[in-house]
């Protein structure tokens, strides 16, 4: 997609920017995402980019200029990227993380949404951080009570926050189940209401669209299904239904509602039995680089995504892929009332046609 890689930039953040074990290389943490490098810049993908300002190193405009942004589970992967990336775009963000592990289990030391609403600040943009636990219907509220609190409104939110438990379905035990579908859905509906209640009241009191964005993030696992981790499979398809869902609802407020399935490198992939091919290559275009799909949300949180509503995409390095969910692709009709269990067999060639019976 065109419009991605004009924005997108692929230079723009720390090469090794990502937690999980590995760590910035020593002097580049303040490094930060900005869009619209020199040709110069763009001949060398992997040169480190310290921008003077961070998000005001350009002629030009952000994309997001006075827009507030929420990012839940900002305080690491994905998330980091994605807040970083909005606010070299010009949005103020609210930087959630309730600092867990991967697992879920709350963690001690440093609040890592402090550490990246720093790090904005130090690049020379707007954020302030929020601990809530984002799949707490209160706590959901005081995140987005917080964006109105401080900045006076709020325009994006991206949902990202998550957590890994993955069992195969038949050693699952139920706390590892409630709390993957607690995390990912929950967290995703209870932000999705608390903002969208917000947007739909002002434009009732306005009689005018706003300008609200939903960017929900899922993944291959919900979308294809997958082996392992069933429950965050199901939570992931759960977040599609409900982004599309929003759309449905919201879009005649002018708020769209769309969801990103990334691939990169963070803690939750190096985790995984595929994680080795994560690794950032030695020397050339490093395709994992969480700041990657970052710049994707950046593009669906803009004017420049107005007419895209309930869609969804993979995101990864310099490729984009437009999904779409369950449609008819068959279908057969009995000429003599119901279908009886019997008469359907008879029927399965023309129901299937040349679509395959099981998983590939
Ligand atoms: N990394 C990938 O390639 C990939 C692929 C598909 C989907 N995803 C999804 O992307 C999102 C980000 O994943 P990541 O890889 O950056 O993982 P990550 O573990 O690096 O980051 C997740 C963050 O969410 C926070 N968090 C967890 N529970 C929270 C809660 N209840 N409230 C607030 N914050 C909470 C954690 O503290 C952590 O900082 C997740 O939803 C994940 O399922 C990632």
């Amino acid at each position: 997609m065109a419009p991605l890689r004009e924005h997108n930039a692929p230079v723009c953040s720390p090469t090794r920017a990502w937690d999980g074990g590995l760590r910035p290389r020593a002097g580049r943490e303040r490094a930060v995402s900005c869009r619209q490098p020199s040709a110069a810049r763009r001949a060398d993908l992997r040169t480190p980019f310290r921008p003077e300002r961070g998000r005001v190193t350009r002629a030009g405009m952000g994309l997001l200029e006075d827009r507030v942004a929420i990012v839940t589970g900002a305080g690491r992967g994905l998330g980091r990227e994605e807040a970083l990336a909005l606010a070299a775009e010009g949005a103020r963000v609210v930087v959630n993380d309730l600092g867990v592990s991967l697992a879920g289990e709350v963690e001690t030391g440093d609040s890592p949404a402090a550490l990246v609403v720093e790090e904005i600040r130090q690049a020379g943009g707007t954020a302030i951080a929020n601990g809530d636990d984002v799949a707490d219907w209160a706590g959901a509220g005081r995140l987005v009570a917080q964006a109105y609190d401080t900045f006076g409104r709020l325009d994006i939110l991206v949902n990202n926050a998550g957590v890994l438990r993955d069992r195969m379905s038949f050693n699952m035990t139920e706390a590892e189940f409630d709390l993957v579908m607690r995390v990912h859905c929950k967290g995703h509906y209870a932000t999705s209401h608390q903002a969208v209640r917000r947007w739909r009241d002002a434009a009732k009191a306005t009689g005018a669209a706003v300008y609200g964005r939903i960017i929900n993030t899922v993944s291959e696992a919900g979308l294809y299904g997958s082996a392992g981790n069933s429950n965050y499979a199901m939570a992931k398809a759960a977040i599609a239904a409900l982004t599309q869902s929003l759309a449905r609802e919201m879009g005649r407020y002018g708020v769209t509602s769309n969801f990103m399935a990334p691939r990169a490198r963070t803690r939750m992939t190096l985790s995984t039995p595929t994680g080795s091919m994560f690794e950032a290559p030695a020397e050339g275009f490093d395709p994992w680089n969480p700041a990657w799909p970052a710049q994707f949300v950046v593009f669906l949180a803009s004017e420049l995504a107005s007419d895209i509503n309930g869609q969804g995409f993979v995101s990864w390095a310099n490729e984009i892929e437009l999904v779409s969910g369950w449609h008819s692709i068959g279908k057969v009709a009995h000429t003599a009332g119901a279908f009886m269990a019997r008469d359907i067999p008879g029927r399965l060639d023309e129901l299937f046609g040349s679509s395959p019976r099981q998983p590939a």
